[in-house]
């Protein structure tokens, strides 16, 4: 059984320089700053945002899902500035399997500082710990090597899924990577 009521509550992780929280109606400008990158929008499932009523939509889309209780999307907020730079979800959630997927996106200016490598190592504890996953999983396209490289370091490659999606009509294959609970348990302590 997964703990899937904790959606519905005011969720806040604190990382060493990140805020991860639910998004509010207030964040719209600044998620659609990171959104409307095209860099950002390569690889991700979304398409980069034309305007601030695309960031509308995704927020919209956002709390439906939080509703029906199939993803978490939590921002990513800078703790010194309180600016908003990126998110990081469980997609897909399936509550029979006790599964979901991960998703990440974070503003082109602060790649490559290891910022979303602490935003994952604090999702996959909220993910164990508190919703209690059995597995979580991430699909990466083949050619997106930076998120290949980050997903690597938490998770286990399992292989690659041949043209297995047509995104923004293109035929994509991506490297399917996952962690199950008790391989966590193993690596972590759990305290
Ligand atoms: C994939 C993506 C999230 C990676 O973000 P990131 O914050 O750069 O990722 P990391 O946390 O792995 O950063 C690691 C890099 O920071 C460096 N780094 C600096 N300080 C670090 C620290 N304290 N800890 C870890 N790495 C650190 C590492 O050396 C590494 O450098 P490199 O990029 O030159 O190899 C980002 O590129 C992105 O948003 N891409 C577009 C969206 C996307 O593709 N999403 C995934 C769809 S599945």
């Amino acid at each position: 059984m997964i703990y899937l009521d904790i959606i519905d509550t005011n969720i806040k992780i604190e990382t060493k320089r990140l805020i991860l929280r639910k998004p509010t109606s207030d964040d719209i400008d600044d998620i659609f700053e990171y959104a409307k990158e095209e860099d950002v929008a390569k690889f991700t499932r979304f398409k980069a945002h034309k305007s601030l009523q695309d960031t509308k939509m995704f927020l919209q889309i956002v709390k439906q899902k939080h509703q029906n209780k199939t993803a978490l999307t939590l921002i990513l907020e800078l703790k010194e500035n309180k600016k908003i730079i990126g998110s990081i979800s469980f997609q897909n959630i399936s509550q029979d399997d006790e599964r979901a997927e991960i998703g990440f996106a974070l503003s082109k200016e602060y790649w490559s500082q290891g910022l979303m490598t602490e935003a994952i190592q604090k999702l996959l504890e909220f993910g164990f710990k508190k919703i209690k996953f059995n597995r979580l999983e991430a699909f990466s396209n083949i050619e997106n090597f930076r998120s290949s490289n980050l997903l690597k370091s938490f998770m286990q490659k399992e292989g690659v899924l041949k043209e297995r999606d047509k995104v923004k009509d293109r035929f994509c294959s991506f490297n399917i990577y996952s962690i199950l609970r008790k391989e966590y348990i193993l690596n972590k302590s759990f305290r």
